[in-house]
């Protein structure tokens, strides 16, 4: 027997005769635990005192679809009972709350030359009770609301935006950096401008894919470098903060072993997490090559006099990399790729043309909504981060499972002790993981779904003027896991 192979087997006779399922596994000591949610989908209050319009209220409000016909004008009513957010954030026993600021709630019109003091005053009180309750507040400073004003100016097609966007940074550093001491610029920058910018149903978006997403990406970008510059010259050496973003991907998988599959793989996820990681987590800095290649290519093909994902020169590349103190992730969900047979043509261009690879799941995969349930693709993706870019700390932002609502949630309770296991596995592959995040603290407005896809560990009545909150069994699983800090094996 060769020895590879010989190593292959012991390994599996060791796993198998040392794994047992229900056996108790303990979390390091190093590693926190918290929970998330995101202003437009919790603090309704949306016209309150000076509040301006962000993109999210005039959507909900005007185009129809949201799929049932709801929005978040009261939501989960936080902007009044943040203090029993508070109480329920004391009950789990997080180590830390990850919120977000409304761009129009602090800057009304947008822009920095008026601030509410209301608005101000309602992250003031926040943030003063959380560490009152000794949670420490991690701060995500755009959570996708921007002013409809400035959505009106082109959005993040505006390079603009990159100053805008700064500006309001700034002030959110300025007013609350004294205590936060954790910031994320951006949540999700992948989503904001790929279903944003690129596609037309369901969300503000300019449509135009293959053209506006590529010049979102680019400028926001641009404004996450900037920001993490401003911090570190002007803010950290008082302030003594940290400072990154959260990029979401879903995990991709090779559909087979053959080079082709691979090669759609990995072609996936540097279409996904590579468009943002790349830049600022590779050594080398820059778009990935895939991704350039690639566009370049299509663009050519289909006529165009440049490629339309736009170049950065090589000072910007310098001044993107490294702008992150930690690797943020969002992650729900897998897919299997594999390389299509024909080479698919399109005269129109597109992002998922770009891409070019095929994408399914495995009809044998539980799932809920949009969300199958593969733990082993969880450990697979940090494993690809960790392979990727150099070991980074790695900080699990969100994770979460979706249904209707239910108060005995069995499918939640499965999907994180399928998932915690699949973190604990990458941490002993090597991963640096220091922290994760349930998303979400409680039933709130999901976007485009409305409320029909509910993610929280705590129940919200959302026909009680109240909107009471009440604990869900999963409440009680996760609270556990934090007193414990230990799992079971699954
Ligand atoms: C994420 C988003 C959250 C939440 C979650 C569940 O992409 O950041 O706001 O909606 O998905 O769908």
């Amino acid at each position: 027997m060769a020895f590879a192979n010989f190593v292959a087997l012991l390994c599996f006779l060791t796993t198998s005769i040392f794994t047992v399922k229900g056996e108790v596994r303990r979390f390091p000591d190093t590693i926190s635990f918290g929970v998330a949610t995101a202003s437009y989908q919790i603090e309704g209050a949306w016209n309150v005192s000076d509040k301006g319009e962000s993109i999210w209220d005039r959507f909900t409000h005007t185009t129809g679809l949201i799929e049932d016909g709801s929005n978040a004008d009261v939501a989960c009513d936080s902007y009044h009972q943040h203090k029993r957010d508070v109480e329920m954030l004391k009950e789990l026993g997080v180590d830390y709350y990850r919120f977000s600021i409304s761009w129009t709630r602090i800057l009304p019109d947008g822009f920095s030359n008026r601030l509410s003091q209301d608005g101000i005053a309602y992250y003031d009180t926040l943030i003063n009770d959380l560490l009152a309750a000794n949670i420490t507040p991690y701060v995500t400073i755009y959570h996708w609301d921007h002013p409809q004003c400035l959505q009106d100016l082109g959005g993040w097609a505006n390079p603009m935006m990159v100053d805008y966007y700064t500006d309001f940074a700034e002030v959110a550093f300025e007013a609350f950096g004294d205590r936060v001491k954790h910031w994320l610029t951006f949540n999700e920058p992948f989503v904001i401008c790929n279903q944003w910018n690129g596609m037309t149903a369901k969300t503000p978006s300019v449509g135009m894919s293959g053209i506006a997403d590529y010049l979102c990406g680019h400028n926001l970008l641009k404004a996450h470098a900037k920001t993490y510059h401003l911090y570190d010259d002007v803010y950290r050496p008082t302030q003594k903060g940290r400072i990154g973003w959260t990029l979401s991907t879903h995990h991709y998988e090779a559909a087979s072993r053959s080079p082709a599959d691979r090669e759609a793989a990995e072609r996936a996820m540097q279409f996904e997490l590579g468009w943002f990681g790349h830049p600022v987590f590779s050594s080398e800095g820059d778009y990935s090559q895939i991704l350039k290649d690639r566009v370049n290519q299509k663009s050519s093909e289909q006529g165009y006099p440049r490629s339309r994902l736009p170049e950065f020169t090589s000072e910007e590349v310098a001044y993107l990399k490294g702008t992150c103190d930690f690797f943020g992730l969002n992650h729900y969900t897998t897919y299997l790729v594999r390389m299509p047979t024909m080479a698919l043509k399109s005269s129109k261009a597109g992002f998922e043309d770009d891409l070019g690879v095929e994408k399914f799941v495995d009809p044998s995969w539980p799932s809920s909504a949009w969300v199958k349930v593969v733990p082993w693709g969880f450990r697979n993706l940090l494993n690809w981060i960790r392979n990727s870019y150099n070991s980074p700390e790695i900080i699990v932002f969100e994770n979460g499972f979706p249904d209707q609502g239910d108060k005995d949630d069995v499918g939640r309770i499965n999907y994180y002790n399928g998932y915690m296991n699949a973190l604990l596995d990458a941490m002993e592959d090597g991963c640096n993981v220091t922290a994760y995040t349930a998303w979400s603290l409680m039933d709130n407005f999901e976007w485009s779904m409305g409320y029909t896809k509910k993610f929280g560990l705590y129940h919200v009545d959302f026909n009680d003027p109240m909107r009471t909150r009440m604990p869900k069994a999963s409440t009680m699983y996760y609270k556990s896991i934090l007193e414990t800090r230990t799992i079971e094996r699954d």
